[in-house]
């Protein structure tokens, strides 16, 4: 059974979607961000639609569980052919398969210009930034809660000036996730594309190049490789990890964030919270900001709540990810702290 999540009546069938279409929104794909870049989603078109089929194989990846990052990537994909379709005056109809996971999408003609068709030229540019901030005014970007296919969505934002101690140590904390736990660790350096320049967007994986990282550092990465216990014992060590922390603080500079929460963490949901980022982080790059997902911050704290924090995770994450994080967080952003927390990035302007 497909269910509809999106209807609308004001509408013309299409006959037939022509080349240059198809040719925009092909790129609007290509343009999509996947969690881990594990590109698990296969775009074919059929007739005039897209069908999206999923690979649970590909979508294997350091932080998935449970498939969330892989629904929220839905979400996103949904968001980046909506844009561009609107670019062409489409309405997108999406039907999601039963698992919430493969769909089929259809376009009809809309007579009236859409909002989002302001974005294409954002999506066309938009990459995933991992680098420095420089300082930057707040711009025109408000807090709201939004409602989309069926959940309630807040998106908050926090300027860098307004960061607390506790807020900033939390991320630092999250992101020492990574190096500490050594099959999240093992299961990362594995990903990586050592010494290849290909981008994101040719290749599935991230190249060591885009992490943001220096060359010493993915020089360490490449040459503990195979010995994942040593580099996270280094993490430990005060001194030998002075590289890694400066990253993190480094990261942390100027950076201003926006988090999305939703009142249930059901796929549906997440593929909204998706939908609803991808159109944040568009419009964020519209105003000249650069934006980075802060996944290990918050997707954790989803698969803590649904019991799917990996065996080997250390106590001090269990207690991180199942209460004092979610509590840091919320006092940051307090507007609504009845929602669930899901996925955050921090932006600004790159140096
Ligand atoms: C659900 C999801 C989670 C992501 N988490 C992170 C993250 O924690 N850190 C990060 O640097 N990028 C993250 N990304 C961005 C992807 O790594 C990135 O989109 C992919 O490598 C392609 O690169 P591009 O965005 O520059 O095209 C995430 C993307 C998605 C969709």
């Amino acid at each position: 059974m497909n269910i509809p999540i999106e209807v609308n009546t004001n509408k013309t069938d299409l006959n037939q979607i022509s080349s240059e279409i198809q040719k925009n929104i092909d790129l609007a794909i290509q343009k999509s961000p996947t969690g881990g870049n594990s590109k698990p989603f296969a775009c074919n078109w059929k007739d005039n639609e897209i069908h999206i089929t999923y690979s649970a194989q590909l979508a294997k990846h350091y932080l998935n569980r449970n498939d969330h990052t892989s629904y929220i990537s839905l979400g996103c994909l949904i968001k980046s052919i909506e844009v561009a379709a609107s670019k062409f005056e489409l309405l997108s109809i999406v039907n999601l398969s039963e698992d919430k996971l493969n769909a089929r999408i259809k376009f009809q003609k809309q007579n009236t210009s859409m909002h989002i068709s302001n974005l294409f030229d954002s999506l066309m540019s938009r990459s995933t930034y991992r680098g420095k901030f420089k300082k930057s005014s707040n711009k025109n970007l408000r807090s709201q809660t939004v409602q989309h296919r069926q959940a309630e969505i807040s998106i908050d934002y926090q300027f860098n000036q307004s960061l607390t101690k506790k807020f900033k140590k939390y991320l630092t904390q999250s992101e020492s996730y990574m190096w500490l736990q050594v099959c999240a660790l093992k299961d990362f350096i594995s990903e990586i594309r050592f010494f290849s320049h290909l981008s994101s967007q040719q290749q599935r994986g991230i190249s060591s190049y885009e992490l943001g990282i220096s060359i010493v550092d993915q020089a360490l990465l490449f040459l503990l490789k195979p010995a994942p216990l040593v580099l996270s014992f280094i993490r430990r060590v005060p001194i030998l990890n002075f590289p890694m922390l400066q990253n993190s603080s480094r990261v942390l500079k100027n950076s201003n964030f926006c988090l999305f929460r939703t009142k249930e963490l059901n796929p549906l949901s997440l593929i909204a919270v998706g939908e609803v980022a991808m159109q944040t982080w568009l419009e964020i790059e519209s105003q000249g900001f650069k934006a980075q997902p802060m996944s290990l911050a918050t997707i954790p704290i989803i698969d803590a709540k649904a019991g799917m924090l990996p065996d080997d995770t250390k106590e001090q994450f269990k207690k991180l990810y199942s209460e004092s994080g979610i509590q840091v967080i919320n006092e940051q952003f307090s507007l609504r702290t009845d929602l669930k927390i899901v996925w955050m990035f921090r932006f600004g302007t790159a140096e």
